[in-house]
């Protein structure tokens, strides 16, 4: 039986989605009933039809840092796609972003030693690659540096990296992918989604940077082709194409019907914006939409490298402009 993790977030329920549909016996866990909305909102964009594929995922409440919660859901598990996380760059939630993302997979990683899991196949992110000098590209071998600005949540992925690559060093199998920008249709008011929403009411600006995109579809086919195969301890960059955020956000205008950004936002204005929404979070208190580090990412110009999965699976990547245009046709209905 399959075990997976972050079942109501994007990537795991794209995930389950497909699992489910392969009649494969999947459990999933969850920590609130709330969130289960997640999961039937992202079902219902493939089917409208889509209750019994629901009831069909054997759902155990636990929760990635409480040890016995977990024991229960790891009974009679052979495979473990681990995708949860908690996803934040604000600064002040380090605390919380060590627990989830680097305790939470240690205890994953654990639980797959005792329970002797065939496969793990965990998340990642490029946030845990390096970056280069000159405009070389980057790719499974651009290590990481401590020494630059990184943000909270790079700090706890590459963290939890480390610990799947100690559970290697134990003995279990895991392939890790590295995602770059993950486009899915279903959830919309946080995360990715939430880009179109944004796009839809109105974006001024663009910067001057680039994003790596991949569409949700190629996420989860890579890592059930990786699941599948017989590779192991390896991680891949998955970034289907490296687009500037000039044609990004314009294309997401486009894809929602609405007027695209026109002007630049320069370095100067970023700069202004994100010390503002520093004093916002002082004042009033409310969640930081813009840290310094996430000013200095859409400013600045990287260029992925996904040669390793290409090869490796012999993988075609989806066109991130259809993807756009489809997940704009999803946020529309
Ligand atoms: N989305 C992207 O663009 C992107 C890009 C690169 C890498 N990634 C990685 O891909 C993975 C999935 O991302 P996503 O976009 O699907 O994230 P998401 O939509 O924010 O979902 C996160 C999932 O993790 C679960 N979770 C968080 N804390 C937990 C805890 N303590 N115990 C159990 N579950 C917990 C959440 O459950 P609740 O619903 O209960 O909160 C949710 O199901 C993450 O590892 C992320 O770092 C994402």
């Amino acid at each position: 039986m399959i075990l997976v993790t972050g079942g109501t977030g994007l990537v795991g329920a794209h995930l389950l989605y497909r699992l489910i549909s392969n009649n494969e016996k999947v459990r999933a866990i969850y920590r609130t009933e709330r969130k289960l909305e997640n999961t039937k909102n992202v079902f219902s964009t493939y089917t409208k039809d889509y209750n019994h594929l629901f009831n069909a995922i054997e759902w155990v409440q636990a929760d990635l840092i409480d040890v016995p919660s977990l024991s229960e859901a790891f009974k009679d598990i052979t495979h473990v796609y681990h995708s949860a996380a908690f996803v934040s760059f604000e600064p002040d939630k380090y605390h919380l972003l060590r627990k989830t993302n680097i305790e939470g997979t240690a205890n994953i990683v654990n639980f797959c030693i005792s329970n002797a899991i065939e496969k793990l196949c965990y998340v990642s992110s490029i946030a845990t690659l390096g970056s280069t000098f000159s405009n070389d590209t980057i790719d499974e071998d651009t290590n990481w540096n401590p020494e630059t600005d990184n943000s909270v949540y790079a700090i706890t992925k590459y963290g939890a990296e480390m610990e799947v690559w100690r559970g290697t060093q134990e003995g279990l199998d895991a392939v890790i992918v590295n995602p770059g920008v993950i486009l899915g249709a279903g959830i919309w008011y946080y995360g990715t989604g939430s880009l179109f929403k944004k796009a839809r009411k109105g974006l001024k600006y663009f910067t001057s940077g680039t994003v790596g995109l991949i569409s949700v579809d190629d996420v989860v086919s890579i890592m059930i082709e990786l699941m599948n195969s017989q590779i192991k301890n390896e991680r891949y960059v998955l970034v289907a194409e490296n687009w500037t955020y000039k044609n990004f956000l314009q294309s997401l205008a486009h894809a929602v019907g609405a007027k695209p950004p026109k002007k630049l936002a320069s370095v100067k204005l970023l700069y202004i914006a994100w010390k503002l929404d520093w004093l916002n979070h002082k004042i009033t208190g409310k969640r930081r939409q813009l840290t310094k580090q996430i000013a200095k990412s859409l400013t600045t110009e990287k260029h992925h490298n996904s040669s390793k999965i290409k090869t490796a699976l012999n993988y075609k990547f989806k066109a991130i402009d259809e993807t756009i245009r489809i997940i704009g046709k999803h946020y529309q209905k």
